[in-house]
């Protein structure tokens, strides 16, 4: 079979991590990320991946911190919105194809049903304006090859994430204080990985379509809920688990009661109805990701 050269850009991160992991056998993957590579870096950018020539270039690297987003505007700016223009015009240079991850937060949160692709943008955030820009970077580059997918609150290994906090603290605290008038969906690397790799490569055991036409799709896993809604969902887990727990009481809160730098989204949910009708997938709620996440979790540390 012959090999799909592909360059993983933030290939250090929680979602290129699990990229990483779950490689398919006909990828030969090139991975870069800082400090060796910086995609805030124009000539870097195109030096490097015309170089190597790759087919495809997936790119997670981001300024992801979003409350240190609004103290560090230039960075936030220069890593979500130039990098990706780099990117894309080098991509659109080589002939290559571009898989770009965005977010939720491009939306302002005042939906009342879940949000499509063409939805009106309106990010609250230095972190969504940010991301939003460089989407935009994208489509006007002239790239026509392009996916960018919008995703939420991801998590999985090898990552700052809720999920792992929520553990860590429930360990640690007797109460916890969880914002409960913000809904999302949570989303697993795992089941994001694998759609990503079904765009660009015949997965030999999945049935999903390898002729996805290009542009912005939203995934996320199914359902939706609070942050508090999620925590008790992680504290159920552990239940089950027989961890070692000191938590008592989860307290739902307001997110006036919980003041961060950064205003999020009170409603972000994606509908996903796009990248069904485009691939076929079957998305896991995100009831039953966490749990496929807690079993692979135990394996991993065990
Ligand atoms: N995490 C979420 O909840 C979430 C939700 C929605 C969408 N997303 C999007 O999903 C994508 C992946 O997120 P993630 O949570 O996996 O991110 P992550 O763990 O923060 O990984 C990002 C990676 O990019 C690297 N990076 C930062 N600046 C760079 C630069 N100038 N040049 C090259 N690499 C650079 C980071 O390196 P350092 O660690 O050294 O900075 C890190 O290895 C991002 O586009 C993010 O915006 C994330």
């Amino acid at each position: 079979m012959s090999q799909y050269k592909i360059a993983i850009i933030g290939a250090n991160g929680m979602l290129a991590s699990m990229l990483r992991a779950r490689v398919p056998e006909s990828v030969d993957l090139h991975l870069f990320d800082l400090p060796d590579f910086d995609i805030t870096d124009a000539e870097q950018v195109n030096e490097t991946l015309t170089l190597l020539n790759p087919e495809v270039v997936i790119n997670c690297a981001a300024f992801t911190q979003v409350d240190a987003c609004e103290t560090q505007r230039d960075i936030a700016f220069l890593v979500n919105s130039e990098g990706p223009r780099y990117l894309a015009n080098t991509v659109k240079n080589i002939g290559a194809v571009l898989i770009h991850i965005s977010t939720d937060f491009v939306f302002s949160g005042t939906a009342i049903e879940p949000y499509n692709e063409d939805a009106t943008t309106g990010p609250l955030s230095v972190y969504g304006q940010s991301k939003f820009q460089g989407e935009q970077a994208i489509i006007s580059s002239g790239l026509t090859d392009y996916y960018i997918i919008r995703t939420s609150w991801l998590y999985g290994p090898n990552g700052p994430n809720f999920v792992e906090t929520i553990i860590r603290l429930a360990a640690e605290r007797e109460e916890l204080s969880i914002v409960a008038d913000q809904w999302g969906t949570p989303t697993y690397t795992g089941d994001l990985s694998d759609i990503i790799w079904s765009l660009i490569s015949p997965v030999p055991s999945s049935s999903l379509s390898v002729t996805v036409p290009y542009g912005i799709y939203h995934y996320s896993n199914e359902g939706a809920c609070t942050w508090y809604d999620f925590a008790c969902a992680i504290i159920e887990r552990l239940r089950e688990d027989g961890a070692p727990m000191k938590v008592q009481q989860v307290k739902p809160i307001t997110t006036d009661e919980y003041p961060v730098p950064a205003k999020r989204p009170a409603y972000s949910v994606m509908s996903k109805e796009k990248i069904i009708a485009a691939t076929g997938v079957n998305i896991p709620l995100w009831q039953v990701s966490l749990k496929k996440y807690f079993v692979e979790r135990c394996l991993d540390t065990d």
